[in-house]
């Protein structure tokens, strides 16, 4: 299977390591639209613009599965996606829920869903798991976390203070939703500031096990051929996925 995967920019890579640990895929093109990161802080229409733009560009690719690796984009374009789309297209908020809701054993287990403005504004995590009868639920738009992710700052005082910021009217949680692919190259961080008690929900790991509940994989791709595309400074792209990715 040939399969995209996209995102606003370096974040993705984050579910791009979770596909290469569960090896399913024999290819994978990455796109990152890093000339207009950040997306969590943009309006619904243009979010949506952006994402079938994104959907063209695949379209030099003939793909069999396209991976939405951006909670801001599957909350507001997965459909319109789909409509514009050759392959079929899956998004994070659906499995990151799934993922939740398979973690937790009490209905009112203190949830704290983090991510983008646009991510929270949405609602799209809230509105699923209180449907499925989650009933205490603490939200936080946590935007500063992307530029210092694209700035590469995974720890350190800049970081620790954005922390305060945040999370000063915040009970501690029993599970954090890392709604944005983002979040998780500052997860040792959050980890020492939240405590070894709580959980976290990581959008790759969710993703891979929703895939493989969905689909049957029959064969393992251990190093799989890999493209990386970048709106800007693909260079720039590479050397972080090199980075992270290694
Ligand atoms: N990584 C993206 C997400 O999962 C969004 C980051 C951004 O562009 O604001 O929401």
């Amino acid at each position: 299977m040939k399969i995209g995967v996209f995102d606003s920019g370096v974040g993705g890579l984050s579910v791009v390591k979770s596909l290469l640990h569960a090896a399913l895929f024999e290819e994978i093109i990455y796109f990152g639209d890093t000339a207009r990161v950040p997306y969590g802080i943009k309006d619904k229409n243009t979010i949506i613009r952006y994402a079938i733009e994104a959907v063209e560009c695949f379209k030099n690719f003939e793909l069999d599965l396209m991976i939405v690796a951006c909670n801001t984009v599957s909350a507001y374009a997965l459909e319109e996606m789909r409509e514009a789309a050759a392959s079929p297209v899956v998004g994070v908020v659906e499995s990151g829920v799934l993922a939740t809701s398979k973690m937790l054993t009490k209905k009112d287990a203190n949830i704290l869903i983090l991510g983008t403005q646009a991510t929270i504004r949405s609602q799209a995590y809230e509105k699923e798991l209180s449907r499925l009868g989650f009933t205490n639920l603490q939200a936080k738009a946590t935007g500063l976390f992307v530029p210092l992710v694209e700035e590469q700052i995974y720890s350190g005082k800049i970081l620790e203070a954005v922390f305060s910021h945040y999370f000063q009217d915040i009970q501690t949680p029993d599970i954090v939703i890392l709604g944005c692919t983002h979040f998780p190259l500052i997860l040792d961080a959050l980890r020492d500031y939240f405590g070894e008690e709580t959980l976290f929900v990581h959008s790759g790991d969710a993703i891979v096990a929703s895939l493989m509940q969905q689909f049957s994989f029959t064969q393992r791709y251990e190093n799989p051929k890999i493209e990386f595309f970048a709106s800007q400074s693909p260079d720039e792209l590479k050397k972080v996925a090199a980075r992270w990715l290694s």
